[in-house]
């Protein structure tokens, strides 16, 4: 009898060797490589070759109603639209970030019509029960089951022929042909295609939860994110309420749009208003806190930036940026220094975006750069303006994108003026319905602090 044939499989990346590597060649991490067993030397012998015929485009016929509606509409733009039948959907995240939750909000939310099937590999059906009951899940085509095992799991779906199923989660799932634990590429990589086969085969739209790893990857890694229709986020801090879902890949509609929810006790709410959600209880006249508008996708969302600035106690300044990248933070400081002459080298700084809302739009650092001087000056900039502007190195302000649904948003959240790139006020004038804000045009950050402190 033929010795089974086995390889070496980098845990990280998927990359296959005949024999142990300490280090992966592809993408240099350490220890990662696990024997397993060749699957696709087994596959290959065993696989016959079919004839495989082209279909002309034109001949190609698509049904018109291919979506649902999820009845939650920040998930629905996510994934732009709705639900596209036989599609598989990845949604990604940290555990305990709120995804099982979402999820089982998604069955109440979909048609009654047609059968959920949610298959938990990670929580007994007592335990789905209890969260079910407090999120006031009541839909009668709902159907749970508590099992890791692929095979018996395939075999359930072809008998129930349920609309959707719910993998909760690909990493506890596994294919017991193969001998490896589930988690590792080989056992996510091999359940996947088998959901896949089953997606496109059927017709049945399969959501997969993929637990993240604490480098940002999927654990069983990024194998999966190609594989997938659409690849989902769901991100925020832990201890704080609000969540982002953010569309990483999307063979359904636009990877920018962002739905934004915040779990409370009933579950995960829709803030449908996330300006004033983020924007109120914002402290009153305070040195350091300003408005800025950040646009994703389609949707503008003001924000608050909060910025520290204090004398250092040690040789070298701390610089901290939570929200916003460390490194703009210190390239807009060095054109504070730079530019405008702020003795920033012997203070620390800290900029904070509040809520937890991550932003990493050039339109942002007008706001930010603002909210620094202020804290270093201790001048309040006022609460009424929202700060638009990208800062160039030579402390000159550029013009942003999407300028009037920025303008729009500041004018419908009540403020009383907008400080915004003098390159973009030829659009603004086009603009028709602008009444009751002041729009100041500013071309270098100087002039910015001149009018403000
Ligand atoms: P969960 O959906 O289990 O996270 P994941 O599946 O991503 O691991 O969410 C768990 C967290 O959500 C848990 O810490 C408690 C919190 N939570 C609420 O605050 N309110 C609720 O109604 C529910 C169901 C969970
Ligand atoms: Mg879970």
């Amino acid at each position: 009898m033929a010795k089974t044939k086995t390889i070496f499989v980098c845990q990280e990346c998927g990359y296959e060797s005949m024999g142990w590597l300490g280090k992966c060649p592809a993408c240099n991490q350490w220890n990662t490589f696990v024997e397993e067993a060749d699957e696709n030397s087994v596959k290959a012998n065993n696989g016959k070759i079919k004839d495989i015929e082209p279909i002309n485009i034109n001949d190609i016929s698509v049904d018109n109603e291919e979506r649902y509606s999820t009845n939650m509409k920040e998930l629905d733009r996510v994934l732009g639209g709705g639900i596209v039948n036989g599609s598989l959907i990845l949604v990604g995240g940290d555990p305990g970030i709120g995804k099982s939750t979402l999820l089982l909000q998604v069955c109440e939310g979909v048609k009654y019509n047609s059968k959920i099937l949610y298959i938990s590999g990670e929580e007994s059906i007592k335990q789905i029960k209890i969260r079910a009951d407090r999120l006031g899940i009541k839909n009668s085509n709902l159907l749970m089951v508590s099992e890791t095992n692929f095979r018996a799991i395939e075999r359930l779906i072809g008998k129930e022929k349920p609309a959707l199923v719910i993998i909760d989660s690909i990493q506890t799932m596994f294919n017991d042909e193969l001998t490896s634990a589930p988690g590792s590429v080989s056992q996510v990589r091999e359940v996947t295609s088998g959901l896949m086969s089953i997606a496109k085969g059927s017709g049945i739209t399969i959501i997969i939860v993929g637990h993240v790893t604490k480098e940002g990857s999927l654990a069983g890694p990024r194998v999966l994110e190609h594989m997938v229709d659409t690849v989902l986020y769901f991100e925020g801090e832990r201890h704080l309420s609000y969540r982002v879902l953010r569309a990483v890949k999307n063979r359904f509609g636009s990877t920018n749009e962002i739905g934004i929810f915040e779990m409370r006790d009933v579950g995960l709410v829709e803030v449908d208003n996330p300006s004033a959600a983020l924007i109120s209880g914002r402290p009153e006249n305070v040195p350091g806190s300003v408005v800025i508008s950040n646009v994703e996708g389609t949707r503008p969302m003001l924000i608050e930036v909060q910025a520290l600035v204090c004398p250092t106690n040690f040789g070298v300044p701390r610089r901290m940026a939570t929200g916003v990248d460390y490194n703009r933070i210190t390239l807009l400081m060095a054109v504070l220094e730079k530019r405008v002459g702020m003795q920033l080298h012997n203070h620390d700084a800290y900029v904070n975006i509040v809520g937890g809302i991550k932003v990493d739009e050039p339109a942002c650092d007008l706001g930010i750069i603002t909210a620094i001087a202020s804290s270093f000056r201790n001048m309040p900039v006022g609460n009424a303006a929202v700060m638009i502007g990208e800062v160039g190195l030579t402390g000159e302000v550029r013009a942003v994108s999407q300028i009037d649904k920025r303008v729009t948003e500041a004018m419908r959240m009540g403020f009383e003026s907008c400080i915004v790139p003098a390159g973009n006020m030829k659009l603004i004038k086009q603009m028709k319905d602008i009444q009751g804000i002041n729009i100041k045009a500013v071309e270098n950050v100087q002039q910015v602090l001149d009018i403000l402190l």
